[in-house]
Protein backbone atom coordinates (compact mmCIF):
# COMPACT_ATOMS: atom_id res chain seq x y z
CA UNK A 1 0.00 0.00 0.00
CA UNK A 2 2.90 2.40 0.57
CA UNK A 3 4.36 1.66 -2.54
CA UNK A 4 1.38 3.07 -4.89
CA UNK A 5 1.63 6.05 -2.64
CA UNK A 6 5.66 6.70 -3.37
CA UNK A 7 6.08 9.07 -6.23
CA UNK A 8 7.82 7.39 -9.11
CA UNK A 9 11.32 8.99 -9.95
CA UNK A 10 10.50 10.52 -13.09
CA UNK A 11 6.43 11.65 -12.19
CA UNK A 12 5.35 14.90 -14.03
CA UNK A 13 8.53 14.87 -16.45
CA UNK A 14 8.25 14.65 -20.56
CA UNK A 15 10.41 12.78 -21.92
CA UNK A 16 11.27 12.65 -25.62
CA UNK A 17 12.68 9.51 -27.13
CA UNK A 18 13.70 8.86 -30.55
CA UNK A 19 14.51 5.30 -32.02
CA UNK A 20 15.19 3.45 -34.74
CA UNK A 21 16.73 3.84 -38.59
CA UNK A 22 15.25 5.73 -41.24
CA UNK A 23 14.46 4.73 -44.36
CA UNK A 24 15.49 7.30 -47.22
CA UNK A 25 13.62 6.73 -50.66
CA UNK A 26 14.62 6.73 -54.25
CA UNK A 27 11.86 5.35 -55.53
CA UNK A 28 8.13 3.57 -53.91
CA UNK A 29 10.00 0.61 -52.76
CA UNK A 30 13.72 1.01 -52.69
CA UNK A 31 15.31 3.24 -50.10
CA UNK A 32 18.92 3.93 -47.54
CA UNK A 33 19.22 2.72 -44.28
CA UNK A 34 21.04 1.43 -42.00
CA UNK A 35 20.73 -2.10 -39.61
CA UNK A 36 19.10 -0.33 -36.47
CA UNK A 37 16.68 -2.52 -34.50
CA UNK A 38 15.12 0.18 -32.36
CA UNK A 39 15.52 -1.90 -29.59
CA UNK A 40 17.93 0.94 -27.22
CA UNK A 41 15.52 3.73 -28.00
CA UNK A 42 12.57 1.30 -27.22
CA UNK A 43 14.50 0.20 -23.68
CA UNK A 44 15.03 4.16 -22.83
CA UNK A 45 10.93 4.60 -23.61
CA UNK A 46 9.55 1.88 -21.46
CA UNK A 47 11.96 2.70 -18.59
CA UNK A 48 11.15 6.13 -18.66
CA UNK A 49 7.49 5.29 -18.51
CA UNK A 50 7.64 2.48 -15.90
CA UNK A 51 9.40 5.76 -13.33
CA UNK A 52 6.54 7.36 -14.00
CA UNK A 53 7.59 9.92 -16.96
CA UNK A 54 4.73 11.10 -19.92
CA UNK A 55 6.96 9.34 -22.76
CA UNK A 56 6.94 10.33 -26.65
CA UNK A 57 8.42 7.70 -28.72
CA UNK A 58 9.44 8.99 -32.22
CA UNK A 59 10.75 5.97 -34.02
CA UNK A 60 11.66 4.88 -37.09
CA UNK A 61 10.49 1.51 -39.21
CA UNK A 62 11.08 -1.21 -36.49
CA UNK A 63 9.39 -4.39 -35.84
CA UNK A 64 9.26 -3.68 -32.29
CA UNK A 65 5.23 -3.01 -31.58
CA UNK A 66 4.00 -0.08 -29.65
CA UNK A 67 4.74 -0.21 -25.77
CA UNK A 68 1.92 0.28 -23.87
CA UNK A 69 1.00 3.16 -21.81
CA UNK A 70 3.31 5.83 -23.80
CA UNK A 71 2.88 7.73 -26.99
CA UNK A 72 4.50 6.13 -29.97
CA UNK A 73 5.09 8.26 -33.12
CA UNK A 74 6.12 6.16 -36.26
CA UNK A 75 8.09 7.72 -39.23
CA UNK A 76 10.19 7.20 -42.30
CA UNK A 77 12.44 9.58 -43.09
CA UNK A 78 14.58 11.91 -41.40
CA UNK A 79 12.60 15.22 -42.70
CA UNK A 80 9.71 13.78 -41.06
CA UNK A 81 11.32 12.57 -37.78
CA UNK A 82 12.99 16.23 -37.57
CA UNK A 83 9.53 17.45 -37.97
CA UNK A 84 8.08 15.51 -35.09
CA UNK A 85 10.65 16.42 -32.82
CA UNK A 86 10.80 19.80 -33.27
CA UNK A 87 6.65 19.87 -32.42
CA UNK A 88 7.84 18.02 -28.93
CA UNK A 89 11.01 19.20 -28.10
CA UNK A 90 9.92 22.53 -26.64
CA UNK A 91 7.90 21.28 -24.03
CA UNK A 92 9.93 17.64 -23.20
CA UNK A 93 11.79 17.87 -20.01
CA UNK A 94 14.52 15.50 -21.18
CA UNK A 95 15.35 14.60 -24.65
CA UNK A 96 17.34 11.32 -25.54
CA UNK A 97 18.35 10.69 -29.21
CA UNK A 98 19.04 6.98 -29.87
CA UNK A 99 17.67 7.15 -33.52
CA UNK A 100 20.15 6.29 -35.91
CA UNK A 101 19.22 8.88 -38.60
CA UNK A 102 20.50 8.96 -42.32
CA UNK A 103 23.13 11.65 -42.60
CA UNK A 104 22.19 11.42 -46.68
CA UNK A 105 19.31 10.91 -48.21
CA UNK A 106 18.30 11.03 -52.48
CA UNK A 107 18.08 14.10 -53.69
CA UNK A 108 15.32 12.90 -55.44
CA UNK A 109 12.60 10.44 -55.36
CA UNK A 110 11.46 8.92 -58.50
CA UNK A 111 7.08 8.26 -58.56
CA UNK A 112 7.67 5.07 -60.02
CA UNK A 113 9.88 2.05 -59.52
CA UNK A 114 12.94 2.73 -61.37
CA UNK A 115 13.75 0.40 -64.10
CA UNK A 116 17.15 -0.96 -64.90
CA UNK A 117 18.92 0.20 -68.28
CA UNK A 118 22.14 -1.43 -69.21
CA UNK A 119 23.87 1.90 -67.95
CA UNK A 120 25.19 2.41 -64.43
CA UNK A 121 23.15 4.26 -62.05
CA UNK A 122 23.99 7.25 -60.21
CA UNK A 123 21.61 8.18 -56.95
CA UNK A 124 23.12 12.37 -55.83
CA UNK A 125 22.23 11.76 -52.14
CA UNK A 126 21.87 15.25 -49.93
CA UNK A 127 22.37 15.77 -46.45
CA UNK A 128 19.45 15.40 -43.84
CA UNK A 129 19.02 17.99 -41.07
CA UNK A 130 21.40 16.88 -38.03
CA UNK A 131 18.03 16.84 -35.68
CA UNK A 132 20.11 16.50 -32.54
CA UNK A 133 22.04 19.21 -33.34
CA UNK A 134 18.89 21.28 -34.41
CA UNK A 135 17.41 20.66 -30.64
CA UNK A 136 20.55 21.25 -29.15
CA UNK A 137 20.83 24.68 -29.97
CA UNK A 138 17.74 25.99 -28.86
CA UNK A 139 18.26 23.47 -25.72
CA UNK A 140 16.78 25.48 -22.43
CA UNK A 141 18.79 25.23 -19.07
CA UNK A 142 16.02 23.23 -18.01
CA UNK A 143 15.84 20.92 -20.28
CA UNK A 144 18.66 17.15 -20.62
CA UNK A 145 19.82 16.62 -23.67
CA UNK A 146 21.37 13.06 -24.23
CA UNK A 147 22.90 11.71 -27.64
CA UNK A 148 24.52 8.90 -28.95
CA UNK A 149 27.79 8.02 -30.80
CA UNK A 150 27.90 5.50 -33.06
CA UNK A 151 31.76 5.01 -34.01
CA UNK A 152 34.29 2.52 -35.51
CA UNK A 153 37.18 4.18 -34.50
CA UNK A 154 38.50 6.92 -32.15
CA UNK A 155 35.82 6.75 -29.90
CA UNK A 156 36.50 9.11 -27.41
CA UNK A 157 36.93 12.05 -29.41
CA UNK A 158 34.46 11.55 -32.13
CA UNK A 159 31.90 11.36 -29.05
CA UNK A 160 33.28 14.40 -27.49
CA UNK A 161 33.44 16.51 -30.36
CA UNK A 162 29.79 15.71 -31.02
CA UNK A 163 28.83 16.76 -27.03
CA UNK A 164 30.54 19.74 -27.39
CA UNK A 165 29.15 20.60 -30.64
CA UNK A 166 25.51 19.62 -30.47
CA UNK A 167 25.42 21.07 -26.65
CA UNK A 168 24.32 17.63 -24.86
CA UNK A 169 24.85 17.15 -20.98
CA UNK A 170 25.81 13.46 -21.49
CA UNK A 171 26.65 11.57 -24.90
CA UNK A 172 26.36 7.22 -24.87
CA UNK A 173 29.35 5.82 -27.05
CA UNK A 174 29.59 3.11 -28.98
CA UNK A 175 32.10 0.99 -30.69
CA UNK A 176 30.26 -0.72 -33.31
CA UNK A 177 33.70 -2.47 -33.82
CA UNK A 178 33.31 -4.81 -30.38
CA UNK A 179 31.15 -8.23 -30.45
CA UNK A 180 27.84 -7.32 -28.19
CA UNK A 181 27.71 -3.82 -29.30
CA UNK A 182 25.53 -1.24 -31.72
CA UNK A 183 23.11 -2.23 -33.91
CA UNK A 184 20.68 -5.31 -33.58
CA UNK A 185 22.26 -7.21 -30.48
CA UNK A 186 19.94 -7.04 -26.80
CA UNK A 187 23.34 -5.92 -25.14
CA UNK A 188 25.70 -2.87 -25.61
CA UNK A 189 29.20 -1.88 -24.46
CA UNK A 190 29.17 1.61 -23.84
CA UNK A 191 31.05 4.54 -22.34
CA UNK A 192 29.22 7.54 -21.18
CA UNK A 193 31.10 10.77 -21.85
CA UNK A 194 30.02 14.32 -19.79
CA UNK A 195 30.35 17.40 -20.01
CA UNK A 196 33.12 17.82 -17.13
CA UNK A 197 35.25 15.47 -19.30
CA UNK A 198 34.58 12.43 -16.95
CA UNK A 199 34.39 9.09 -19.27
CA UNK A 200 32.81 6.02 -17.56
CA UNK A 201 33.30 2.81 -19.37
CA UNK A 202 30.18 0.27 -18.45
CA UNK A 203 30.27 -3.21 -18.77
CA UNK A 204 28.18 -5.12 -21.63
CA UNK A 205 25.05 -4.89 -20.44
CA UNK A 206 21.65 -5.50 -21.72
CA UNK A 207 19.84 -2.26 -23.62
CA UNK A 208 17.19 -2.63 -20.82
CA UNK A 209 20.24 -2.50 -18.04
CA UNK A 210 21.98 0.52 -20.27
CA UNK A 211 18.55 1.99 -20.14
CA UNK A 212 18.70 2.22 -16.75
CA UNK A 213 21.68 3.83 -16.61
CA UNK A 214 21.27 6.82 -18.69
CA UNK A 215 18.06 7.36 -16.50
CA UNK A 216 19.91 7.51 -13.50
CA UNK A 217 22.09 9.78 -14.70
CA UNK A 218 19.32 12.07 -16.22
CA UNK A 219 17.46 11.70 -13.07
CA UNK A 220 20.83 12.93 -11.17
CA UNK A 221 20.82 16.11 -13.61
CA UNK A 222 17.32 16.81 -13.27
CA UNK A 223 18.03 17.15 -9.75
CA UNK A 224 20.46 19.59 -10.25
CA UNK A 225 18.05 22.18 -12.79
CA UNK A 226 15.02 21.58 -10.51
CA UNK A 227 16.94 23.70 -7.77
N1 LIG B 1 21.54 12.45 -35.11
C1 LIG B 1 20.40 13.17 -35.41
N2 LIG B 1 20.14 13.54 -36.70
C2 LIG B 1 20.99 13.23 -37.70
C3 LIG B 1 22.16 12.48 -37.41
C4 LIG B 1 22.41 12.11 -36.10
O1 LIG B 1 19.62 13.47 -34.50
N3 LIG B 1 20.71 13.62 -38.94
C5 LIG B 1 21.83 12.09 -33.72
C6 LIG B 1 21.78 10.61 -33.39
O2 LIG B 1 20.49 10.23 -32.96
C7 LIG B 1 22.80 10.48 -32.27
C8 LIG B 1 23.80 11.59 -32.57
O3 LIG B 1 23.14 12.51 -33.44
O4 LIG B 1 22.21 10.75 -31.01
C9 LIG B 1 25.09 11.14 -33.18
O5 LIG B 1 24.85 10.36 -34.31
P1 LIG B 1 26.09 9.80 -35.12
O6 LIG B 1 25.61 9.18 -36.38
O7 LIG B 1 26.95 9.00 -34.19
O8 LIG B 1 26.93 11.13 -35.43
P2 LIG B 1 26.85 12.21 -36.58
O9 LIG B 1 26.79 13.54 -35.90
O10 LIG B 1 25.76 11.90 -37.54
O11 LIG B 1 28.28 12.09 -37.27
P3 LIG B 1 28.89 10.85 -38.13
O12 LIG B 1 27.77 9.92 -38.54
O13 LIG B 1 29.56 11.52 -39.29
O14 LIG B 1 29.87 10.17 -37.20
CA1 LIG C 1 25.49 9.85 -38.55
Amino acid sequence: AVRVLTPKSLQGKRVLVTAGPTWEPFDPVRFITNPSSGKMGFALAVEASRRGAHVDLVTGPTNLLDPPFLSTHRVKTALEMDRVVRDLAATADVIVMSAAVSDYRPEETAPQKVKKSDRDLTIRLIRTPDILAGVGAVKRADQVLVGFAAETENLIENATEKLRKKNLDFIVANDLTRPGSGFRCDTNQVKILDRGGQVDTLPCLTKNEVARRILDRVETLLQKVDH
